[in-house]
């Protein structure tokens, strides 16, 4: 029963979908992977499982595909590494390397080689998930200032239920995300959601929530998902699959939160994100 409860209360897996073709990142992520790619000197990717470590996450399952194998070539190195450092002791790479093999300790790797969308990459995941619920970090949304995944999981402690990070867009951008109602106000910042569309237009907007990357997900979702059908653009959708199981009955709540957005997805804001993080 204890041990039940303490169960409940954990989430210490987390999954990265990072097998998109970054298309809006063209020509850098021409022959390169655009999570690697820096962010005032750091590869995007680390902002990212920094948050999951300082979260508390044990365990990360990277979803990439063949042609981003250069992903799992960035933290499996070692030769490379052993070879410089064999010839140079600079303190500065030994730190570097350390952190990397830090970093690989918590990774696993599984492949999506067709993108089919999100929902499809969080299905690839299924036999490594053994919790009740886990975190997903979409790359493409940086949050600084305050670790969204931690106040998250804060929220999943107290209200044992699925949650969505989210924030208010302006009107004539809701076609760009995820966009959710509310049934009721929990406070300031918290929402019980009523119900969500994947990237709805204007006019069949219910509000302006959007979603935003990061999501705690209950196990049930890969069920959903196994027979999920094809949505906008022709894609998986994990906001399809989310939508299901909200009108079984399945509580989920929107978490305004408190950091700051970086989207790191499009041109303009990869170099914005750059500038804002050399000013913090
Ligand atoms: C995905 C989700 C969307 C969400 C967005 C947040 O869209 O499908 O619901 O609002 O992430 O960044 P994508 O950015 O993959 O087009």
């Amino acid at each position: 029963m204890i041990l039940d409860k303490l169960y409940l209360n954990m989430i210490k897996q987390a999954i990265i979908p990072l097998a998109g073709l970054g298309t809006r990142l063209l020509p850098l992520t021409s022959v390169f992977a655009k999570e690697l790619l820096p962010i005032n000197g750091k590869p995007g990717i680390e902002y990212i499982l920094d948050e999951c470590m300082q979260a508390g996450i044990k365990e990360i399952v990277f979803i990439i595909s063949k042609k981003k194998n250069i992903i799992k070539k960035y933290f499996y190195n070692d030769k490379f590494y052993k070879k410089i450092l064999k010839k140079k002791k600079d303190k500065r790479i030994i730190s570097e390397y350390k952190k990397i093999l830090n970093y690989r300790k918590m990774i696993k790797f599984v492949y999506q080689n067709t993108p089919k969308g999100t929902g499809d990459a969080v299905l690839k995941t299924k036999k490594y998930i053994k919790d009740k619920h886990f975190l997903m970090l979409l790359p493409d949304d940086l949050i600084v200032k305050k670790n969204c995944s931690k106040d998250m999981i804060k929220i999943f402690k107290k209200k044992k239920c699925s949650i969505m990070a989210s924030m208010i867009v302006k009107k004539n951008n809701v076609s760009r995300w995820g966009i959710y109602s509310v049934s009721s106000k929990i406070d300031k910042n918290n929402f019980y959601i009523k119900d969500v569309i994947e990237k709805p237009k204007i006019k069949e907007a219910p509000s302006r929530n959007a979603v935003i990357g990061r999501y705690i997900l209950p196990n049930e979702i890969f069920s959903k998902l196994k027979k999920q059908k094809k949505g906008k653009g022709g894609e998986i959708h994990i906001t399809d699959s989310i939508r299901s199981l909200i009108n079984e009955g399945n509580q989920f709540i929107g978490h305004n939160f408190e950091g700051e957005y970086l989207d790191c997805g499009t041109m303009d804001g990869y170099i914005n994100s750059s500038n804002r993080i050399s000013k913090l």
